[in-house]
């Protein structure tokens, strides 16, 4: 058997001086191994202490059982410094400074359909057009009679109208005593805008509309419309179709534009629906169906004390949420009606 005391020793105290010079525990516990452990010269050395003569087995065994106290104590002192130490940056990189200030009220996001509608009241608001918002709970005369929807109009059944329990119109020209509506539509405000307003008038209405639909992923019982009313003297489709088509520049893009297929409405001659070209759709640029319009019916016109010879307007209606479904290739009504912030984050519009 190899022995030499000078080996042992000597490792031993590199090993000490490894020790105090280690900057981690981990470094230290990587000294543990390699001068104290299994395969170490002072382990070595304690294995064969055994099979020495007896003579030298105390001197050696003493020897050793120093230099691993040595040893040790050397490691125990060190761990404790650098845990110490190691435990005091760990507090500091952990440390909350109490002192910042911080954003307790952050701001949110604006929803897209706000947002949207107020695209939209801007641009006739730059063309000097007036902005309107008419009641969500109207009267049934001006959502239908007054439009021009006779008694029996479809349109009025439970199945399409939220009627209001109990209440009745209490004041006004034509409609006190009329039942009370959840409005189906801002062409409510055609009417109520003529009477207040006057003529000539030019007036957009956006706002909340209420069906009784179930909510999926193409309809919502509660959505938003934008109404245009334009009433005033020599009006023809040709202000119509120009409106229409500027509007859609604005919305979608210069190569958008509007055609217009012959259709009914009930305060609308002539009426047409409104397809709006769009250069993004998706599979392709094609033709979409975007709203309704038309020419002032003269029975409308009456309506507002107005005399149908003499004032002309034309109308239309399109859906808020149809813009924006296309407009960003949205494909879920519940996205738009569930209020998720992360969702109305992505828009960023108008701020
Ligand atoms: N109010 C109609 C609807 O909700 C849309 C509409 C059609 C509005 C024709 C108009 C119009 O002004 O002229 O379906």
């Amino acid at each position: 058997m190899v022995f030499n005391e000078e080996v042992v020793t000597q490792a031993v105290v590199e090993g000490i001086r490894s020790v105090e010079a280690a900057k981690s525990t981990d470094e230290l516990h990587q000294l543990r191994t390699r001068y104290a452990g299994a395969q170490s010269e002072l382990t070595r050395v304690s294995k064969i202490i055994g099979s020495l003569p007896s003579d030298r087995k105390k001197a050696i065994g003493q020897l050793v059982g120093k230099l691993r106290a040595d040893f040790g104590r050397a490691y125990g002192a060190k761990e404790a410094e650098l845990s110490a130490l190691e435990e005091q940056r760990r507090l500091e990189s952990e440390a909350v400074d109490v002192t910042l200030p911080v954003d307790r009220h952050p701001l949110g996001a604006r929803h897209p359909i706000s947002a949207l509608m107020e695209e939209i009241q801007d641009f006739f608001i730059s063309r000097g057009w007036q902005i309107s918002d008419g009641p969500e709970v109207e009267s049934e005369w001006y959502d239908f009679d007054a439009l021009n929807f006779g008694p029996d109009h479809p349109a009025r059944q439970m199945q399409d109208t939220f009627y209001v329990k109990g209440d009745k119109a209490k004041d006004g020209a034509g409609f006190s005593g009329s039942n009370m509506v959840m409005r189906t539509q801002t062409s409510s405000d055609q009417v109520r805008g003529l009477i207040d307003k006057g003529v000539p008038l030019y007036m957009a209405c956006t706002g909340r509309v209420f069906r009784t639909d179930e909510l999926d992923a193409t309809h919502t019982p509660v959505f938003h419309q934008c109404e245009a009313l334009a009433v005033d003297k020599h009006l023809t489709m040709a202000d119509l179709k120009g409106t229409l088509n500027a509007l859609a520049v604005a919305m979608f893009g210069p190569d958008a534009k509007t055609r217009l297929r012959p259709s009914y409405f009930p305060f609308t001659e002539p009426s047409a629906e409104m397809d709006l070209w769009f250069p993004a759709k998706k599979g392709g640029a094609g033709w979409i169906e975007w709203g309704g319009c038309g020419m002032v019916h003269p029975n409308v016109i009456r309506s507002a004390g107005l005399d149908p010879d003499v004032y002309t307007g034309f109308a239309f209606g399109v859906g808020v949420e149809r813009a924006l479904l296309l407009r960003y290739g949205i494909n879920d009504m519940h996205d738009l009606v569930e209020g998720d912030i992360r969702f109305s984050k992505q828009f960023a519009m108008g701020e």
